[in-house]
């Protein structure tokens, strides 16, 4: 499941979704599906997008080459989770959905997602039942109560930033997506720590500095440096 249904307003790009900005010589959105085919193993993609640009992402997975035949675009919702809950309706409607079936839920805006990241989802998830893609911090970390003063200091060797994808069951993630209020729908901004929450173990995957989540200009930038220095 791709989640594109932002408008990727820190972007500051009003007439195209951060998701449709080309690097090098593709869409963003492109190249992050494009990684996922090439892995081999999916039965079915789901790309949750804006509802005004359903049409257009359809034509731009045609143009390059992306059958909508075993890729379908579906309307995103107002928040990151509500888009969550859109894919898994959509999938669980138009596909036999078996217990042990997997599925991987990737941001469009990350588009140097690796194989090997990929597989180790799918690992984890037919091991431990949920995963998560994370990385540890280098920085130290500290919290403000007031965004003025330091309150705390968080100690650095138990603390991981959260990269995409985030895998599940595919009926547990329905089960537990649909089980949200709408706050709560709101608030997270993850969805392997709702499954957390909610009691699962939620096994953790090493990330990639490079899969980065194109979030502003600067990330342009580091993206098309990415792509310039590629093999
Ligand atoms: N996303 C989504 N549905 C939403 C909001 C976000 O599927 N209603 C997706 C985005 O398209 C993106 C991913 O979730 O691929 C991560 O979100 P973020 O980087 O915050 O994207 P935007 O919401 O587009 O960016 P911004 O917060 O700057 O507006």
């Amino acid at each position: 499941m791709i989640l594109a249904g932002g408008i990727g307003s820190r972007m500051h790009s009003p007439e195209l979704p951060k998701q449709y900005l080309k690097i090098g010589n593709e869409p963003i959105i492109i190249r992050t599906v494009r990684n996922f085919i090439d892995f081999g193993s999916f039965r079915a993609g789901v790309i949750c997008c804006p509802v005004d640009w359903i049409e257009y992402t359809k034509a731009l997975l045609l143009e390059y080459g992306i059958s909508t035949d075993t890729v379908f675009v579906v309307p995103g919702g107002k928040n990151r989770n509500s888009s969550v809950q859109n894919g898994c309706c959509f999938l669980t409607k138009n596909f036999n959905i078996a217990a042990d079936d997997v599925i991987l839920t990737h941001d469009a805006v990350r588009p140097f997602i690796d194989s090997r990241i990929i597989k180790d989802n799918i690992s984890a998830v037919g091991e431990f039942g949920a995963a998560n893609t994370v990385m540890p911090v280098y920085d130290s970390i500290i919290r403000t109560a007031t965004g003025e003063f330091l309150s705390e200091h968080l100690p650095r060797n138990e603390l991981y930033r959260v990269q995409t994808p985030q895998s599940f069951r595919l009926k547990e993630l329905d089960n537990v997506i649909n089980s949200l209020s709408d706050e709560e729908l709101e608030t997270y901004t993850d969805v392997a720590s709702i499954f957390s929450d909610r009691g699962f173990r939620v096994k953790l995957v090493e990330g990639l500095d490079s899969n980065i989540k194109i979030t502003t200009p600067f990330d342009m930038a580091v993206a098309q440096s990415i792509i310039s220095n590629l093999p």
